[in-house]
């Protein structure tokens, strides 16, 4: 099993940026995080940054076949990204949208998701925490669906 976490704009400053609000660790050393509960159980897993719509994209479109599963904060891109979310809609494997920050606390319009319809599901206000539980989601869904097609190799139609 292969994942992939992506981080958009003005999350490669972690750790620099507003730390009251993001906290003081690097987003090396979430990813770092990340990859040891990857290794932990057994999955192999790819990181990106951007600060630029364009690259995520061309990201998506060049690892997303290789991938079974994405972990995404896209960062503001989350509330006007509409060519990310595109990009989104179009790959294969589930995607869990991740914010560090309670965006439904915060300003009006960060309460919209441009990407949530097109996610497997949100994860939002648990800080760096909010990836590794998105990881845990991924392999929870991967397993479901493994058993469902075992279950399912009778031929039935689900
Ligand atoms: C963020 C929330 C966004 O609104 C903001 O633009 C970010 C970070 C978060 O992780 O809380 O860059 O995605």
């Amino acid at each position: 099993m292969r994942l992939a976490i992506v981080n958009g704009p003005n999350l490669g400053q972690l750790g620099r940026r507003e730390p009251a609000l993001y906290g003081t660790e690097t987003l090396t050393d979430i990813v770092e995080r990340a990859r040891t509960l990857a290794a932990a159980r057994g999955v192999e897993l790819e990181d990106f940054q951007s600060n630029h719509e364009g690259a995520l994209i061309d990201f998506l479109e060049e690892r997303g076949p290789c991938l079974d599963g994405v972990v995404l904060n896209a960062g503001a891109l989350t509330h006007y990204g509409l060519a990310l979310r595109d990009a989104v809609a179009a790959l294969l494997c589930p995607v869990v949208e991740v914010h560090l920050t309670n965006v439904h606390r915060r300003e009006p319009f960060r309460r919209r998701s441009v990407l949530s319809a097109v996610c497997a599901g949100q994860i939002v206000g648990f800080g760096a925490m909010g990836y590794l539980l998105a990881i845990e989601a991924l392999l929870a869904l991967a397993a479901r669906d493994q058993s469902a097609a075992t279950s399912n190799q009778g031929g039935e139609t689900p």
